[in-house]
């Protein structure tokens, strides 16, 4: 390994931090040590409690069980909204800038409250009750975020889907966790383009009986086809509702939300988290890892369909009362300075991104960003992915002019919250490492023989002991949460990251070790691509990899085997493309389709991907032992007819 520059902590944010070093060192032993004591004094100091609890955590990691704060009581839209309303009523909580640049408003906490106590009531008046699921699919307008804060206001479970879901995958999900009202928009607009929510959401009804009502937000003022008996006017019903909605007391473990994300085998997985622990993980960790004092501007660009967007859009920031911004559009609309036009218009002080966007902008040039005003800006951010040095380096000389730390914080939807990554005033950055645990958390690298490695290594990275935001449930499903995280490695959460520990102890995150592609710090199954690929007529067989792309971290490798009978052709492959786009999302469009006569399999019939990744990736020299193969000259054809790329 090359030489690896650190990054010392800068002097003056040292100087003015909420964890210094040796805070660290003491808060996490404590954390570990007494958890009880630690996480009591947190859960107390960040949260406001309807009934306060008496028992911290019980778990059992060998039966996927951990339960936190359950005795007590709380309401999540009370934390976000109501508790700051005698100090900062007036106080901008949402700043949103729209697609086009000329779009943009401020939103209080009175007006977050009084739209989200219109949108709770209509909510009640259409039947949903506490414990319901209800389905968003917005774009990234505010009225997102009332929904999501509309559903804890009343108990309601939400279940968010990325608006660039296909309305085959929107139906899935709705119908997995039986949401029987949807909240959308006419349209969405990303980067001068029109997204059809309302259609999408249309098409997917159409196998939803269920369903008894979409909630409709006037976006751009389409025309949009009208189920009379199904859909309502988001603005004129909810102008008929009180500001006023008195908040369900919660039980700190029931439901607080689905999210769905896709793991190594089958359909998407219905993450569930519940109230308390989940708060409370998202809130200190925004506090902390961001750093966050009174008025600052922080400006997270994930979308709310994501776990990115729900923790530190939408709750971590209003839990804490903090100033969030939320964008529309798309780093490169209308050009590649967007993001930084951005920061200089609203005084951004604290940046969050994804590693692909940095790629993305480091590609187009420095005058797109140094053009702009970037010193109100303190502190930068990633998540996602891996980020490699180099686009590290870019980042923290020319984005932050060398004087911004960069948080890399490592986490997953599963989690809920940043798991490992440096506090900026305690922790000296490593580029590409996510360095070190957050308060509470325990990893540990298993070896083959799912033996923890002591010191410097690398292995399986798992976690040795609940945290307050771990995944509760699969919905619907309990045992796909225990068989996919808790059995593989008895006693510890799997996380399907491998990951290294340096001399120093800091972690640097491999990626996947399962068989689930980031793209674009998107998290795709590479069984979801396979039975697309599959529906189509012609084909027999498929089998998707991962293989690095300087853009989008991976890129999806898929090898199509046809039936007998059915020749290649240009026009299949885009048949193809197509059906993944439509069965998935464009996020799922493949980026290499090679025809395969054969796949390599071991006798009893297992595909080798091991091999295809190699192929993939063009490492041709370490392809491996193919003598156990039932055919093994499948393997020269693949090589000899390799994609190119
Ligand atoms: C990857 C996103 C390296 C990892 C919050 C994980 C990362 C998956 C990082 C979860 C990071 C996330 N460095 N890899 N800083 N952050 N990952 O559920 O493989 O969409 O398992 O959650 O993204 O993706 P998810």
């Amino acid at each position: 390994m090359s030489e690896v520059h650190t990054y010392p902590v800068p002097e003056t944010f040292a100087a003015n931090t909420l964890v210094t070093n040796d805070d660290y060192q003491r808060m996490y032993r404590q954390s570990v040590e007494d958890p009880q004591a630690f996480w009591s004094q947190q859960a107390n100091d960040f949260l406001q409690w309807s009934k306060p609890f008496t028992n911290v955590v019980e778990e059992d990691l060998t039966k996927g069980h951990a339960a936190w704060f359950a005795d007590g009581e709380l309401n999540v839209s009370v934390n976000c909204i109501d508790r700051h309303l005698p100090t900062r009523a007036a106080q901008t909580a949402l700043i949103w800038e729209g697609d086009d640049p000329a779009d943009s408003k401020n939103i209080t906490y009175q007006e977050l409250h009084d739209n989200v106590g219109r949108l709770a009531n209509l909510l009640k008046a259409r039947g949903v009750n506490k414990g319901d699921r209800v389905c968003i699919y917005m774009p990234m307008i505010p009225e997102a975020a009332y929904a999501m804060l509309a559903c804890t206001r009343i108990g309601a479970v939400h279940s968010v889907v990325f608006g660039g879901f296909s309305p085959d995958s929107l139906k899935d999900r709705i119908l997995d966790s039986d949401c029987r009202l949807v909240i959308t928009a006419d349209e969405g607009v990303r980067g001068g383009r029109k997204v059809p929510l309302k259609a999408n959401v249309d098409k997917a009804l159409a196998n939803c009986p269920d369903v008894h009502t979409a909630v409709v937000v006037k976006r751009t003022g389409a025309n949009v086809d009208w189920d009379s008996k199904r859909d309502i006017w988001y603005a004129e019903s909810v102008a008929e509702q009180s500001t006023d909605c008195a908040p369900e007391p919660m039980n700190a473990e029931d439901p607080l939300f689905i999210l769905y994300t896709s793991g190594s085998t089958g359909k998407p997985k219905g993450v569930l988290h519940t109230t308390a622990g989940y708060l409370l993980a998202s809130t200190m960790t925004f506090k902390y890892t961001f750093d966050y004092k009174e008025g600052d501007v922080f400006w997270c660009t994930a979308d709310v369909g994501w776990i990115t967007g729900h923790s530190y859009i939408v709750y971590g920031p209003l839990c804490a009362g903090a100033v969030s911004l939320m964008f529309e559009g798309v780093p490169t609309y209308p050009d590649a300075s967007r993001c930084w036009q951005v920061v200089e218009k609203h005084k951004v002080n604290t940046f969050y991104t994804a590693p692909t966007a940095i790629r993305a902008l480091m590609g187009a040039g420095d005058d797109f960003v140094t053009k702009c005003d970037r010193s109100s800006l303190k502190l930068l951010g990633t998540v996602g992915e891996p980020i490699n040095p180099e686009a590290w380096e870019w980042y923290h000389n020319v984005v932050g002019e060398n004087r911004c730390p960069i948080v890399d914080t490592w986490w997953q939807t599963e989690t809920g919250a940043h798991m490992i990554t440096p506090l900026p005033g305690a922790t000296a950055m490593k580029p590409g490492s996510a360095t070190r645990p957050f308060f509470g958390v325990q990893p540990a690298l298993l070896d083959e023989k799912g033996q923890e490695i002591d010191g410097e290594g690398e292995g399986a990275l798992v976690m040795k002991a609940s945290w307050p935001s771990m995944i509760r449930s699969v919905y619907g499903d309990h045992q796909r949460m225990i068989d996919t995280y808790f059995s593989t490695f008895p006693g510890y959460y799997f996380t399907g990251d491998g990951a290294r520990r340096d001399a120093d102890g800091y972690y640097w995150i491999t990626g996947r070790i399962d068989d689930v592609l980031n793209v674009s710090g998107h998290r795709l199954g590479t069984a979801e691509i396979e039975s697309a690929i599959v529906l189509h007529e012609d084909t027999a067989e498929a089998a998707v990899v991962g293989y690095p792309h300087d853009i989008k971290g991976q890129g999806i490798y898929c090898y199509v085997t046809l039936k007998n009978g059915r020749e290649p052709s240009e026009e299949l492959r885009k048949e193809l493309i197509n059906l993944c786009v439509q069965e998935i999302g464009p996020i799922a469009k493949p980026d290499i389709i090679q025809w395969a006569p054969g796949l390599p399999k071991t006798r009893s019939g297992k595909i080798m991907r091991r091999i295809l990744r190699k192929i993939a990736c063009n490492e041709l020299d370490s392809l491996g032992d193919t003598s156990t193969l039932a055919d093994p000259s499948v393997v020269d054809e693949l090589v000899d007819h390799r994609a190119n790329k």
